[in-house]
């Protein structure tokens, strides 16, 4: 495996943000990522494990070998009741969710289009329209940093919640290699969500199928949310909060229209977006760090603003959030 230096990782973030890695490498497979655990701890400097680079904002140079996970490879493992579909780490995202939709295979349709790799997607239990990689999950492959073993993670083991999962309360000790998913062969989708099959209808498809779901995402997600490719950016910035009901009932007396989730075990999750341009932030911009036009959500780079600046405008709209509503919004990606 080549390792090279004072590498610019523009390319490797979606946010775009210019900054340098010490050392990079690309794993291809498993032996490349033991080596890159090995040559990392020869030169005394911490690996940075990184897929699409979705997930993430870099404020400054990293100080580390960063290794990008190249991996491919797709296999079905087990064709029963249901069909088991296994993906390497370094499978691009949304061209994986094609393949097995082109196989007639029915389950990853609502997460069409999600930036990111096969082996970043657990770690943040990626979710859009009604469904989240826990709901289509079957096991994973990991290596534990610690001890250099191999270890099968069941659902169960994942402890996946919203945006979260035991791989991103452990930081840096869970390397995932390769990734199951439990897909179906009949049809069973979920359309739980209004705008999905608003969508739907106003195509006059009556009888949906996986593809025609994909395809309805697809063009959704495109009207809202900006492309990395054109417009920097690394999806939702923050999460929508969890907030206790008699927050929720205050804020709602000051704002008839707050958009609010009432959750089982009696909290309530407010639409972050819906905060963020209520307290005038949407479409924001200074310098080249700005707020998207179109979602709240979503911070986006205009070309040359750095991690600094993006982190800066995020804690002024936490900031203002919080003196207006009460409510603390936490910051999705991965910041270094
Ligand atoms: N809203 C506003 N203003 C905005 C944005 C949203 O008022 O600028 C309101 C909308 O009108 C709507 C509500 O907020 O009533 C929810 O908006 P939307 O359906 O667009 O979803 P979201 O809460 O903004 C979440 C995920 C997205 C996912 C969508 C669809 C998080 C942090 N984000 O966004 O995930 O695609 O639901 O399921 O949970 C991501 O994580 O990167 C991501 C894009």
């Amino acid at each position: 495996m080549k390792v090279l230096e004072q590498v610019s990782l523009k390319a490797f973030n979606s946010f775009g943000v210019e900054v340098k890695a010490a050392l990079f490498a690309e794993a291809q497979n498993d032996a490349d990522v033991r080596e890159a655990l090995q040559i990392a701890q020869e030169r005394d400097v911490p690996l940075l494990v990184i897929g699409g680079g979705s997930n993430l904002l870099l404020t400054g140079d990293v100080q580390a070998l960063v290794l990008r996970m190249a991996s491919r490879g797709i296999r079905i493992v087990e064709d029963c009741v249901q069909v088991v579909v296994e993906a390497e780490a370094g499978e691009p995202w949304h061209p994986f969710v094609q393949h097995t939709l082109a196989q007639g295979l029915v389950g990853l349709e609502n997460l069409s289009l999600i930036p990111g790799t096969v082996g970043a997607a657990p770690m943040q239990n990626i979710g859009a329209y009604g469904v989240e990689i826990k709901d289509v999950f079957h096991s994973l492959t990991a290596l534990d940093r610690q001890s250099g073993e191999l270890r099968e993670f069941t659902l169960a083991d994942c402890h996946f919640a919203y945006r979260d999962s035991v791989f991103k309360q452990q930081p840096g000790r869970w390397l995932i290699l390769r990734v199951r998913f439990a897909l179906q062969r009949e049809q069973a989708l979920h359309l739980e969500y209004g705008p999905v099959r608003q969508r739907l209808a106003e195509q006059g498809i009556e009888a949906p199928t996986a593809t025609d779901v994909s395809r309805a995402i697809c063009a959704i997600r495109s009207e809202k949310l900006p492309d990395p490719a054109v417009l920097g950016n690394a999806g939702s910035f923050f999460k929508n909060p969890l907030v206790s009901a008699q927050l929720a009932a205050r804020v709602r007396a000051e704002h008839a229209d707050l958009v609010a989730y009432p959750q089982a075990d009696g909290q309530v999750k407010l639409a972050a977006g819906w905060l963020i341009e209520r307290a005038g932030w949407k479409g924001f911009r200074e310098g080249d760090a700005g707020v998207h036009t179109l979602q709240a959500l979503v911070l986006v780079n205009y070309g040359a603003a750095t991690g600094a600046q993006l982190l800066g405008l995020a804690k002024r709209i936490q900031a203002d959030v919080f003196a207006r509503f009460g409510v603390n919004l936490e910051i999705e990606p991965n910041v270094l």
